[in-house]
């Protein structure tokens, strides 16, 4: 390479550019998006919150929450975008094609949805929820065709609110496994997460429907460790954990600067 007096103005620039170039090259942000009615963005939902703090402590730094709905008040700050809408059922979502303009604008890499609690209340067939919920797995994939889509088998509802309730979400988690199984493909890979085994609607919901502080704790580990695999996956493990040590080695900064210089003389000479 020869570099002639009038380039040697060029090397800070060449400097400036590998520098901006690194990040990008050691993280790339996971665009998350939590679906759902009332449980994951009504008043008292700090499930979210819980699970984003249980991702920093893990050093999982490489998300960023979306949706066009902002966070609840909870004890901390936290990253608390999601599309969780007070009182929606599956279906209404299907039939009203609201998903569609959600994923245009919020443009996620993984979908996490706990779906399905007001089409029971509604008395819904768990037949026509599954069909629903196959849609917005399609929409999902028309987004981007590798989403990555983590399912909850939901939490249960109290028979307060109507005698055959508790039975109803019972047969739909029951059926959400093998339709999930149908559905699922090795480019756009569902998972079905179990948040319903172990939830007490005594002891951890408010009403009988939404999370206390137990029942959001109780929530928020039930999405940990599926979520964490599913940005594992998105994001590139490899160079998210290098990201997440001390800084790249020595030598990949200066292979990428060699990537950088060659690319710019290259630019620069012919
Ligand atoms: C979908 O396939 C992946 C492997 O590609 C597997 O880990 C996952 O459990 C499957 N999901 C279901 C619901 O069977």
């Amino acid at each position: 390479m020869r570099l002639s007096p009038s380039h040697s103005s060029s090397y800070p620039l060449i400097v400036i550019l590998s520098a901006s170039i690194l990040p990008v090259w050691s993280q790339s942000t996971v665009r998350i998006l939590p679906l759902g009615d009332s449980i994951t963005g009504g008043p008292e939902s700090c499930w979210q919150a819980l699970l984003w703090r249980s991702l920093q402590q893990a050093s999982i730094t490489n998300t960023k929450f979306v949706g066009s709905r902002s966070g609840q008040q909870c004890d901390f700050e936290y990253d608390g975008a999601n599309e969780g809408h007070v009182m929606i059922q599956a279906t209404e979502i299907v039939s009203e094609g609201k998903l569609v303009p959600w994923l245009e604008s919020s443009k996620p890499d993984v979908v996490m949805m706990h779906l399905g609690t007001n089409d029971v209340l509604n008395n819904k067939p768990t037949a026509e929820i599954l069909q629903a919920f196959g849609t917005m797995v399609d929409w999902m994939r028309e987004s981007k065709k590798v989403m990555r889509i983590i399912v909850a088998q939901i939490i249960p509802l109290d028979s307060v609110f109507c005698e055959e309730c508790g039975e109803r979400v019972v047969r739909l988690n029951e059926a959400i496994p093998e339709w999930a199984k149908g559905m699922n493909t090795t480019e756009s890979v569902i998972e079905v997460v179990d948040c319903w085994t172990g939830f007490d609607t005594d002891s951890m919901t408010s009403d009988g429907v939404h999370p206390n502080n137990a029942g959001n704790e109780k929530v928020a580990e039930c999405w940990f460790k599926p979520l964490s695999r599913a940005i594992k996956s998105a994001g590139g493990g490899e160079e998210v954990s290098a990201a997440a040590s001390p800084g790249m080695s020595a030598g990949s900064k200066l292979g990428i600067a060699a990537v950088a210089v060659t690319v710019l003389c290259r630019w620069w000479w012919w």
